[in-house]
């Protein structure tokens, strides 16, 4: 089948894409990446659409208590999404050998290629991001009344959450374009 569908790429003109089994299961997306990086992709969109909402619904609705809601959902998304990511590049998927193909990629000079260094760059935003998110809602939990409303935590909760979610922001933009360096350019 192969040798037929390349023949007619060729005879029409078209490049043959090349096929590549890497190990671990592909993503979705219809890249590079393996699976679990294509649901990080997808979901760290998600995250920030939730994330926005949230604090629409706290600064312009005062609604604290679904905030709150939201803020936890979020939390709990995030950590089971690092963990199952964490699970399949250590055990399942290599990203240096997916994104071997990548012009802004060098397995010599990984750490000094575009995409090592794109991935050094989301990983300064994304360690401090779990590290904030995490205080961030212990001191909530600790300090709010509940149901959540505004209280002498309120301030440095503004403050601190604020950097969190730009932090967020950070983190994902960094990561996609870590993603589009390694796994989508060729
Ligand atoms: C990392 C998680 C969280 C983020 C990123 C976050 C984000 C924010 C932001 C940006 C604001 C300020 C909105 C404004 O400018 O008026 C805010 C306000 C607020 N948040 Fe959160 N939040 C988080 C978790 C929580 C949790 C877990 C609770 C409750 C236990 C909570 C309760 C509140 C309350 C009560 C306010 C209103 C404070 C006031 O204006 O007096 N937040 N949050």
């Amino acid at each position: 089948m192969e040798v037929i569908s390349r023949s007619v790429a060729l005879v029409i003109n078209q490049q043959v894409t090349e096929v590549v089994n890497y190990p671990g299961p592909d993503g979705f997306l219809g890249f590079r990446g393996s699976f679990m990086m294509d649901v990080v992709v997808v979901a760290m969109a998600l995250v920030l659409g939730v994330m926005s909402f949230s604090i629409l619904q706290v600064r312009r609705k005062r609604k604290f208590q679904f905030h709150k809601q939201l803020q936890l959902g979020l939390g709990m998304m995030l950590l089971l999404a690092i963990a199952a990511f964490e699970i399949d590049v250590q055990f399942f998927s290599t990203w240096e050998e997916r994104a071997a193909l990548s012009p802004f990629f060098d397995q010599v000079h990984q750490w000094s290629s575009p995409a090592g260094i794109s991935l050094l760059v989301h990983l300064c935003f994304a360690v401090p991001t779990v590290v904030l998110w995490t205080v961030v809602i212990i001191q909530a939990l600790r300090h709010f009344p509940s149901p959540a409303a505004p209280g002498a935590h309120s301030r440095q909760h503004r403050l601190w959450a604020w950097i969190g979610a730009l932090q967020m922001l950070g983190t994902t933009l960094t990561g996609w374009t870590f993603y589009w360096l390694a796994f989508v350019a060729s």
